[in-house]
């Protein structure tokens, strides 16, 4: 099951590379770490590998780059995708978001620096910056993308009318918006069959924005689709009744489909139609290998079944 691109639909997210979030320095053991990792998702087919410049203070770009320096050909064999956008304080705590033209500039060259490569594949926003002035955007992707630096651009955490607003003004397509969607963040569903019910006002995702990426071709990544391993076996201290049946349901379908719990939680989400591809953020690299079936569960997912997931981690029927 491939993407537009006919490249395979999940994605690794390298936000847990490189060490702590604070300046202390990376040695070996994270660059090994980060070794395995790509590793172990190449060896489920993932050729995307997301990255942001604030990820572990830079260092998970870093350690990236470590192993694209010592791994000859390494780089012509996956795709790289980054994000700009938001200014990392003391301790790795946000302090402001900036998409002024020369951010943009200055911090794409440095990721490309600490990535040890000449491009990155995709190049996304991280969030709307309410300064951000589209044109300075357009001048300085305009720029990048001269200088074989970037070859498509992205957003992220955006809604619909944000992502048209901005389009408006560049001359290269949007290819690319990634948010936060899961069966335990579900804003993203629940906001498209609420849309007349006070219960709708729960749930915080912009109506039409993903029947705007689905009608222009952007490709909907899943941040967090792992749920954090809610489902999958992190701590269950404190689960609610809702996510003890979600996860009993889980553990019961890849029983049937004899395969793991996180490639059933992932294939739930690509059954959606606006093929969502899923961006999957552990280091642990057996949990990477447990994801490997995602595709063809979504392939052999019935509707039943589904709905069933669905309806188990929300806790009470669908209206
Ligand atoms: N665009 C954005 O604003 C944005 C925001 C957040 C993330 N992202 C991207 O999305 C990627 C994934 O996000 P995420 O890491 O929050 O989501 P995730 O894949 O749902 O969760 C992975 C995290 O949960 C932990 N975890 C604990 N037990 C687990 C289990 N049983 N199964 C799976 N994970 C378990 C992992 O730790 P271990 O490593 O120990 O397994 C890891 O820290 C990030 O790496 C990043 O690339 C983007």
């Amino acid at each position: 099951m491939t993407n537009a691109n006919g490249r395979g639909r999940l994605i690794y997210g390298c936000m847990g590379l490189g060490g702590p979030w604070d300046g202390t320095s990376y040695g070996s053991s994270e660059i090994d770490e980060a070794a395995a990792v790509i590793e172990a998702a190449q060896g489920i087919g993932i050729e995307l590998f997301d990255h942001a410049d604030i990820y572990r203070s830079g260092k998970s770009e870093a350690v990236f780059g470590e192993v694209l320096a010592r791994s000859q050909g390494l780089r012509e064999k996956i795709l790289l995708q980054t994000k700009c956008g938001i200014r990392l304080g003391e301790r790795g705590l946000q302090t402001h978001y900036d998409l002024s033209r020369e951010a943009i500039l200055e911090r794409v060259n440095q990721s490309l620096k600490r990535l040890q490569t000449e491009y990155v594949d995709v190049l996304l926003l991280h969030r709307p910056d309410p300064l951000m002035d589209p044109r300075e955007v357009a001048d300085a992707v305009g720029q990048l993308m001269a200088e074989g630096k970037v070859r498509q651009l992205g957003v992220s955490n955006m809604s619909g009318a944000q992502i048209a607003y901005l389009q408006e003004e560049l001359e290269t397509p949007l290819v690319v918006n990634q948010l936060e969607m899961s069966l335990l963040r579900r804003d993203w569903l629940e906001s498209t069959v609420l849309v007349n019910h006070t219960e709708g006002l729960e749930y915080s995702f912009p109506h039409g924005t993903l029947e705007h990426c689905m009608a222009t071709g952007i490709e909907l990544q899943a941040y967090g689709s792992l749920a954090q391993g809610r489902y999958t076996g992190a701590s269950s201290a404190e689960f609610s009744p809702a996510e003890s049946a979600t996860a009993q349901m889980l553990e019961q379908l890849a029983g049937e489909k004899n395969t793991t719990p996180e490639s059933v939680l992932l294939g739930w989400l690509m059954k959606h139609p606006a093929r969502i591809s899923p961006v999957i953020g552990t280091t642990n690299t057996g949990r990477i290998q447990a994801c490997a079936d995602a595709a063809s569960v979504a392939d052999h997912m019935t509707r039943a079944q589904w709905y069933g997931l669905w309806v188990a981690a929300r806790g009470n029927n669908i209206p």
